[in-house]
């Protein structure tokens, strides 16, 4: 009787998971901003050389935003939001459910970047946040749109990473302000039921704050007011312990890509290519012999747009897509870490073009 019993509740169990909706990312769209910088433009006013970033970070260049051209965060990222949803085949005013933008650097406080996209697309309903994981925010983005699509809330929305880092590194610094690029990436992202087994979506994301002094931000208004006369313009720059920061970033991310895997139970030879965040090529190289990945199954774009933060992913899909490396059925993986620290990685799955079924 007992056993009846539990036989029965198991198969009512494995049959609702079959029925809970599983994600998929139908559109990707990605804009760098007009104005190109090579190293060059560095060691014109620094003690620096094209020979030093390319070898110590595999950078030649990268874009900053131009305000003063109407290029900002927000723009970028509306640009990259259009041309994610056409792709998708979605009208962007009526078919989106929500927008959630992963960002250290929007235009303003309030209102969040999220909400100007939203207003840049026409959109009326739904509902816009920003959310604050530095460079892995796009990672934490789409992990958490996931929630929403999964539980069956909602059924499509927009993950976007977007960042102007110009703005925040101190061009003085040749150990920051070599390392970082602007520009914005998007994604759609749906609901879809899943009969394979495998999982369309699968991701892990954590967070240590134990290492909060590698990477920071110091001036917070809370703490440090940008109005008052003893603030300094460096407390509003990005302060790195690189060397320490870059062993701590290949232990976290090989972890959660491990993870990632063993939860999704697909091995990495099923990963058509692997996306990790772009923030030194020395990075990408030894994570990749320490799980012991295909190098020719990794995407790389640091040579030509360097560290973007949290459009990083985004972006390397949209130029993956863009060069024919990705045809748009595809099985990808992404590893990202940043500031807090936070850091995280995901499977995803193409489908593009299958927008708003
Ligand atoms: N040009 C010339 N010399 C430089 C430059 C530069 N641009 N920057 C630093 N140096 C010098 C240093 O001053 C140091 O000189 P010293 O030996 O006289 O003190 C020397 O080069 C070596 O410095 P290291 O910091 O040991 O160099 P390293 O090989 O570690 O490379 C780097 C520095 C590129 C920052 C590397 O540590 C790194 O990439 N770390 C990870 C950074 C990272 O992941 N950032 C992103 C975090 S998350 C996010 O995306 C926001």
């Amino acid at each position: 009787m007992n056993m009846k019993k539990a036989i029965t509740a198991s198969s009512i169990s494995r049959e609702s998971k079959s029925e809970t909706p599983d994600m998929v990312i139908t559109g990707v769209g990605y804009e760098l901003p007009s104005h190109e910088l090579d190293n060059h433009y560095f060691a014109r006013f620094m003690e620096t050389s094209d020979e030093w970033i390319k070898s110590r970070t595999g950078i030649s260049k990268r874009y900053y935003a131009l305000p003063i051209l109407g290029e900002t965060t927000n723009s970028l990222a509306a640009k990259a939001a259009l041309r994610a949803c056409a792709m998708a085949g979605l009208d962007a005013a009526k078919d989106l459910d929500f927008i959630i933008c992963g960002t250290l650097t929007p235009d303003e406080g309030m209102p969040t970047m999220a909400c100007s996209v939203q207003k840049a697309l026409g959109m009326k309903r739904g509902f816009a946040f920003d959310l604050s994981a530095a460079c892995a925010g796009f990672v934490f983005g789409l992990t958490t749109a996931e929630k929403f699509l999964r539980s069956g809330s909602h059924r499509r929305g927009l993950v976007i990473g977007a960042e102007s880092l110009s703005s925040i590194v101190n061009p003085l610094d040749r150990s920051t302000c070599v390392l970082f690029g602007d520009g914005a990436g998007a994604v759609v992202v749906e609901a879809r039921s899943n009969p394979s087994g495998t999982p369309y979506y699968c991701g892990q994301i954590e967070s240590d704050g134990n290492f909060a002094d590698l990477l920071c931000l110091p001036a917070g208004d809370s703490k440090i007011n940008t109005r008052d006369p003893r603030y300094s313009e460096t407390l509003a720059s990005v302060h790195m312990k690189g060397h320490e920061l870059f062993k701590v970033a290949v232990r976290y991310m090989r972890k959660v890509v491990e993870q990632c895997l063993e939860e999704a139970g697909i091995s990495g030879e099923q990963v058509d290519l692997f996306i990790p965040h772009q923030a030194n090529i020395r990075i990408i190289d030894k994570l990749a012999e320490e799980l012991n990945f295909p190098k020719d199954k990794i995407y790389v774009n640091i040579d030509r747009v360097g560290n973007t933060s949290a459009a990083s992913i985004p972006i390397g899909c949209g130029m993956a897509l863009a060069e024919g490396r990705l045809k748009g059925h595809e099985t990808l993986l992404a590893s990202s870490f940043g500031g807090g620290l936070n850091y995280g990685a995901c499977l995803f799955t193409l489908r593009l073009g299958s927008g708003a079924r």
